[in-house]
Protein backbone atom coordinates (compact mmCIF):
# COMPACT_ATOMS: atom_id res chain seq x y z
CA UNK A 1 0.00 0.00 0.00
CA UNK A 2 1.41 3.60 -0.88
CA UNK A 3 1.77 5.55 2.46
CA UNK A 4 2.10 9.64 1.96
CA UNK A 5 4.41 9.92 5.17
CA UNK A 6 7.92 10.47 3.51
CA UNK A 7 9.48 8.73 7.14
CA UNK A 8 7.38 5.08 6.12
CA UNK A 9 8.51 5.55 2.82
CA UNK A 10 11.90 6.64 3.45
CA UNK A 11 14.80 3.93 3.20
CA UNK A 12 12.73 1.47 0.93
CA UNK A 13 14.59 -0.26 -2.17
CA UNK A 14 13.73 2.03 -4.89
CA UNK A 15 15.35 1.48 -8.48
CA UNK A 16 18.18 -0.41 -9.68
CA UNK A 17 15.97 -2.17 -12.09
CA UNK A 18 19.32 -2.70 -14.71
CA UNK A 19 21.52 -3.98 -11.98
CA UNK A 20 19.02 -6.29 -10.34
CA UNK A 21 17.73 -7.50 -13.67
CA UNK A 22 21.77 -8.52 -14.41
CA UNK A 23 22.63 -9.96 -11.28
CA UNK A 24 19.07 -11.53 -11.14
CA UNK A 25 19.80 -13.64 -14.66
CA UNK A 26 23.55 -14.29 -13.60
CA UNK A 27 22.52 -15.88 -10.31
CA UNK A 28 19.87 -18.14 -12.17
CA UNK A 29 21.23 -18.76 -15.14
CA UNK A 30 22.59 -21.96 -13.60
CA UNK A 31 26.00 -21.31 -15.42
CA UNK A 32 27.67 -19.32 -12.66
CA UNK A 33 28.79 -21.05 -9.88
CA UNK A 34 30.29 -17.49 -8.12
CA UNK A 35 29.46 -14.29 -8.55
CA UNK A 36 31.47 -11.39 -7.39
CA UNK A 37 28.93 -8.39 -6.32
CA UNK A 38 31.82 -5.11 -5.33
CA UNK A 39 31.58 -1.62 -5.03
CA UNK A 40 32.56 1.10 -2.28
CA UNK A 41 30.72 1.22 1.42
CA UNK A 42 27.31 2.91 1.11
CA UNK A 43 26.91 2.08 -2.94
CA UNK A 44 24.33 -0.09 -2.48
CA UNK A 45 24.84 -3.66 -2.26
CA UNK A 46 23.04 -5.15 0.21
CA UNK A 47 20.14 -3.03 -0.25
CA UNK A 48 20.54 -4.53 -4.27
CA UNK A 49 20.96 -8.25 -2.47
CA UNK A 50 18.46 -7.33 -0.31
CA UNK A 51 16.03 -7.07 -3.56
CA UNK A 52 17.74 -10.21 -5.15
CA UNK A 53 16.43 -12.72 -2.13
CA UNK A 54 12.73 -11.24 -2.16
CA UNK A 55 12.66 -11.46 -6.06
CA UNK A 56 14.73 -15.23 -6.10
CA UNK A 57 12.06 -16.32 -3.45
CA UNK A 58 9.08 -14.91 -4.90
CA UNK A 59 10.35 -17.86 -7.82
CA UNK A 60 10.71 -20.37 -6.03
CA UNK A 61 14.81 -20.74 -5.66
CA UNK A 62 15.87 -20.87 -2.77
CA UNK A 63 18.44 -18.20 -1.16
CA UNK A 64 20.91 -18.70 2.29
CA UNK A 65 21.58 -14.75 2.63
CA UNK A 66 24.31 -14.71 6.00
CA UNK A 67 25.93 -11.46 7.21
CA UNK A 68 29.96 -12.45 7.63
CA UNK A 69 30.11 -9.53 10.45
CA UNK A 70 28.10 -11.89 12.23
CA UNK A 71 30.18 -15.03 11.62
CA UNK A 72 33.26 -16.71 12.96
CA UNK A 73 36.01 -16.70 10.10
CA UNK A 74 36.49 -20.26 10.14
CA UNK A 75 34.99 -23.50 8.44
CA UNK A 76 33.25 -24.43 11.86
CA UNK A 77 32.07 -20.76 11.66
CA UNK A 78 30.09 -20.52 8.09
CA UNK A 79 28.63 -24.45 8.49
CA UNK A 80 27.60 -23.39 12.05
CA UNK A 81 25.83 -20.38 10.34
CA UNK A 82 24.53 -22.31 7.45
CA UNK A 83 23.06 -24.87 9.46
CA UNK A 84 24.90 -27.96 9.03
CA UNK A 85 27.91 -29.36 10.50
CA UNK A 86 30.31 -29.40 7.53
CA UNK A 87 30.74 -29.68 3.85
CA UNK A 88 29.68 -33.01 3.04
CA UNK A 89 26.41 -32.45 4.70
CA UNK A 90 25.84 -29.08 3.43
CA UNK A 91 26.85 -30.30 -0.24
CA UNK A 92 24.10 -33.08 0.69
CA UNK A 93 21.42 -30.24 1.68
CA UNK A 94 21.85 -28.68 -1.84
CA UNK A 95 21.42 -31.37 -3.71
CA UNK A 96 17.43 -30.68 -3.44
CA UNK A 97 17.42 -28.19 -6.05
CA UNK A 98 18.18 -24.70 -6.95
CA UNK A 99 20.07 -22.48 -4.44
CA UNK A 100 21.74 -19.25 -4.08
CA UNK A 101 24.44 -18.80 -1.43
CA UNK A 102 24.81 -15.23 0.01
CA UNK A 103 27.31 -14.09 2.06
CA UNK A 104 27.31 -10.14 2.44
CA UNK A 105 29.91 -8.07 3.74
CA UNK A 106 32.54 -10.53 2.48
CA UNK A 107 35.04 -7.64 3.15
CA UNK A 108 35.52 -9.05 6.45
CA UNK A 109 35.86 -12.47 5.65
CA UNK A 110 39.12 -12.16 3.99
CA UNK A 111 40.63 -15.36 6.04
CA UNK A 112 38.33 -17.27 4.03
CA UNK A 113 38.79 -16.56 0.51
CA UNK A 114 41.60 -18.81 -0.47
CA UNK A 115 39.52 -22.20 1.19
CA UNK A 116 35.99 -20.96 -0.15
CA UNK A 117 37.79 -21.34 -3.35
CA UNK A 118 39.85 -24.41 -3.18
CA UNK A 119 37.90 -26.11 -1.22
CA UNK A 120 33.99 -25.07 -0.93
CA UNK A 121 33.15 -23.82 -4.57
CA UNK A 122 34.79 -27.20 -6.39
CA UNK A 123 32.86 -28.61 -3.78
CA UNK A 124 29.27 -27.43 -4.36
CA UNK A 125 26.52 -29.00 -6.43
CA UNK A 126 25.60 -27.52 -10.21
CA UNK A 127 22.30 -25.14 -9.46
CA UNK A 128 24.09 -23.98 -6.35
CA UNK A 129 25.32 -20.38 -6.92
CA UNK A 130 27.74 -18.29 -4.34
CA UNK A 131 27.00 -15.19 -4.39
CA UNK A 132 29.68 -12.77 -2.47
CA UNK A 133 29.33 -9.04 -2.07
CA UNK A 134 31.47 -6.72 -0.31
CA UNK A 135 33.90 -3.48 -0.80
CA UNK A 136 36.64 -5.17 -2.52
CA UNK A 137 37.56 -6.09 -5.89
CA UNK A 138 37.88 -10.22 -6.20
CA UNK A 139 41.79 -11.14 -6.03
CA UNK A 140 42.91 -12.31 -9.59
CA UNK A 141 42.84 -16.27 -8.20
CA UNK A 142 39.10 -16.31 -9.00
CA UNK A 143 39.03 -14.83 -12.43
CA UNK A 144 41.04 -18.83 -13.37
CA UNK A 145 37.60 -20.44 -11.27
CA UNK A 146 35.01 -21.69 -14.26
CA UNK A 147 31.82 -20.09 -13.83
CA UNK A 148 33.25 -17.05 -12.09
CA UNK A 149 32.08 -13.19 -12.58
CA UNK A 150 33.17 -10.12 -11.46
CA UNK A 151 29.87 -7.69 -10.85
CA UNK A 152 31.18 -4.11 -10.29
CA UNK A 153 28.50 -1.71 -8.33
CA UNK A 154 28.17 1.86 -9.05
CA UNK A 155 26.28 4.85 -8.53
CA UNK A 156 23.14 4.90 -9.27
CA UNK A 157 21.33 6.71 -12.44
CA UNK A 158 20.19 10.81 -11.97
CA UNK A 159 16.59 8.98 -12.43
CA UNK A 160 17.29 6.31 -9.38
CA UNK A 161 18.75 9.38 -7.22
CA UNK A 162 15.67 11.04 -8.15
CA UNK A 163 13.23 8.27 -6.93
CA UNK A 164 15.39 7.71 -3.10
CA UNK A 165 14.93 11.32 -2.43
CA UNK A 166 11.34 11.45 -3.69
CA UNK A 167 10.50 8.92 -0.79
CA UNK A 168 11.90 12.08 1.43
CA UNK A 169 9.26 14.50 -0.18
CA UNK A 170 12.06 15.87 -1.94
CA UNK A 171 11.07 17.22 -5.11
CA UNK A 172 12.88 17.08 -8.84
CA UNK A 173 14.66 20.34 -8.64
CA UNK A 174 16.27 20.02 -5.54
CA UNK A 175 17.28 16.18 -5.82
CA UNK A 176 19.19 17.13 -9.07
CA UNK A 177 20.99 19.77 -6.52
CA UNK A 178 21.98 17.37 -3.90
CA UNK A 179 22.96 14.57 -6.66
CA UNK A 180 25.06 17.29 -8.53
CA UNK A 181 26.95 16.60 -4.79
CA UNK A 182 26.32 12.90 -3.79
CA UNK A 183 27.06 11.90 -7.47
CA UNK A 184 24.41 9.03 -7.21
CA UNK A 185 25.75 7.66 -3.79
CA UNK A 186 22.63 6.16 -2.32
CA UNK A 187 24.16 6.47 1.16
CA UNK A 188 25.20 10.09 0.66
CA UNK A 189 21.54 10.72 -0.90
CA UNK A 190 20.14 9.05 1.86
CA UNK A 191 21.81 11.09 4.72
CA UNK A 192 20.77 14.06 2.76
CA UNK A 193 17.26 13.50 2.51
CA UNK A 194 17.30 12.35 6.35
CA UNK A 195 18.77 15.53 7.13
CA UNK A 196 15.97 17.13 5.33
CA UNK A 197 13.08 15.32 7.39
CA UNK A 198 14.95 16.44 10.23
CA UNK A 199 14.94 19.84 9.78
CA UNK A 200 12.24 20.40 6.95
CA UNK A 201 11.39 23.71 5.07
CA UNK A 202 13.50 25.40 2.29
CA UNK A 203 16.65 24.13 1.20
CA UNK A 204 17.64 27.70 -0.25
CA UNK A 205 16.27 29.18 3.36
CA UNK A 206 18.59 32.28 4.98
CA UNK A 207 18.91 30.22 8.17
CA UNK A 208 20.89 27.24 6.65
CA UNK A 209 23.83 29.94 6.19
CA UNK A 210 25.45 31.44 9.40
CA UNK A 211 27.41 34.52 8.79
CA UNK A 212 30.81 32.41 8.15
CA UNK A 213 29.09 30.30 5.34
CA UNK A 214 27.79 33.16 3.71
CA UNK A 215 31.13 34.72 3.37
CA UNK A 216 32.13 31.38 1.80
CA UNK A 217 29.02 31.49 -0.38
CA UNK A 218 30.11 34.82 -1.66
CA UNK A 219 33.63 34.26 -2.29
CA UNK A 220 32.20 31.81 -4.14
CA UNK A 221 29.99 33.58 -6.46
CA UNK A 222 33.38 36.12 -7.24
CA UNK A 223 34.62 32.68 -8.40
CA UNK A 224 31.84 31.61 -10.69
CA UNK A 225 30.50 29.04 -8.46
CA UNK A 226 26.70 28.48 -8.20
CA UNK A 227 26.32 25.88 -5.73
CA UNK A 228 27.66 24.41 -2.54
CA UNK A 229 26.88 21.97 0.03
CA UNK A 230 26.74 23.20 3.44
CA UNK A 231 26.12 20.85 6.07
CA UNK A 232 23.14 18.66 4.50
CA UNK A 233 21.90 21.51 2.65
CA UNK A 234 23.18 22.40 -1.28
CA UNK A 235 22.90 25.91 -1.35
CA UNK A 236 22.39 28.14 -4.42
CA UNK A 237 25.12 30.67 -3.93
CA UNK A 238 23.84 33.73 -5.94
CA UNK A 239 20.45 33.62 -4.03
CA UNK A 240 21.87 32.67 -0.51
CA UNK A 241 24.45 36.02 -1.12
CA UNK A 242 22.44 38.33 -3.05
CA UNK A 243 18.82 38.01 -2.03
CA UNK A 244 19.50 37.33 1.62
CA UNK A 245 22.02 38.51 3.23
CA UNK A 246 20.91 41.90 3.63
CA UNK A 247 17.71 40.76 5.20
CA UNK A 248 19.59 39.17 7.41
CA UNK A 249 21.20 41.85 8.96
CA UNK A 250 24.89 40.52 7.75
CA UNK A 251 27.44 42.69 6.82
CA UNK A 252 29.27 40.36 5.19
CA UNK A 253 32.77 42.09 4.80
CA UNK A 254 32.76 41.59 8.47
CA UNK A 255 32.45 38.33 8.34
CA UNK A 256 34.51 35.68 9.85
CA UNK A 257 35.98 33.55 7.10
CA UNK A 258 35.65 30.70 9.83
CA UNK A 259 33.07 28.24 7.21
CA UNK A 260 34.47 24.95 6.20
CA UNK A 261 33.63 23.97 2.56
CA UNK A 262 31.97 20.64 2.75
CA UNK A 263 30.77 20.77 -1.17
CA UNK A 264 31.71 21.77 -4.88
CA UNK A 265 31.63 23.56 -6.74
CA UNK A 266 30.27 23.35 -10.75
CA UNK A 267 33.26 22.34 -12.53
CA UNK A 268 36.38 24.21 -10.97
CA UNK A 269 38.10 22.70 -7.95
CA UNK A 270 36.36 24.41 -5.41
CA UNK A 271 39.49 24.68 -2.83
CA UNK A 272 41.49 26.69 -5.29
CA UNK A 273 37.95 28.80 -6.42
CA UNK A 274 37.30 29.30 -2.59
CA UNK A 275 40.09 29.68 -0.40
CA UNK A 276 39.33 28.28 3.16
CA UNK A 277 39.95 30.91 5.89
CA UNK A 278 42.42 34.58 5.31
CA UNK A 279 40.98 37.67 3.66
CA UNK A 280 38.83 38.27 0.86
N1 LIG B 1 18.26 0.93 -4.03
C1 LIG B 1 18.16 1.66 -2.92
N2 LIG B 1 16.98 2.22 -2.59
C2 LIG B 1 16.87 3.00 -1.49
N3 LIG B 1 17.87 3.25 -0.65
C3 LIG B 1 19.08 2.72 -0.93
C4 LIG B 1 19.28 1.90 -2.07
N4 LIG B 1 20.57 1.50 -2.07
C5 LIG B 1 21.13 2.03 -0.99
N5 LIG B 1 20.25 2.77 -0.29
C6 LIG B 1 20.52 3.54 0.94
O1 LIG B 1 21.91 3.61 1.11
C7 LIG B 1 22.29 2.95 2.32
C8 LIG B 1 23.56 2.16 2.07
O2 LIG B 1 23.27 1.09 1.23
P1 LIG B 1 23.86 -0.37 1.49
O3 LIG B 1 23.11 -1.31 0.63
O4 LIG B 1 23.90 -0.66 2.95
O5 LIG B 1 25.34 -0.14 0.95
P2 LIG B 1 26.55 -1.18 0.97
O6 LIG B 1 26.01 -2.51 1.36
O7 LIG B 1 27.10 -1.13 -0.42
O8 LIG B 1 27.54 -0.62 1.95
C9 LIG B 1 21.12 2.08 2.71
O9 LIG B 1 21.04 1.92 4.10
C10 LIG B 1 19.95 2.85 2.16
O10 LIG B 1 19.57 3.86 3.07
MG1 LIG C 1 26.43 -3.70 3.03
Amino acid sequence: MLTTDPRARAGAFVGRAEDLAALDDLVRSGNQTVVYLHGVAGIGKSMLVGALVERLAETGIRALRLDCRAIEPTERGLFAALGTDGLESFVRALDAGQTVVVLDHYEVFRLMDTWLRQVLVPALPKGTCLLLSGREQPVAAWFSIGGFRGVPLGPMTPADAGLLLEAFDIGADDAQRINRIAHGHPLALTLAGAGILEQPGDLLAPRCAPAGELEVLRRARGHGVEQLVLGHHPVAVGQQVGEHAEDLGLDLDQAPARAQLVGVGVDDDPAEAVPHGGGV
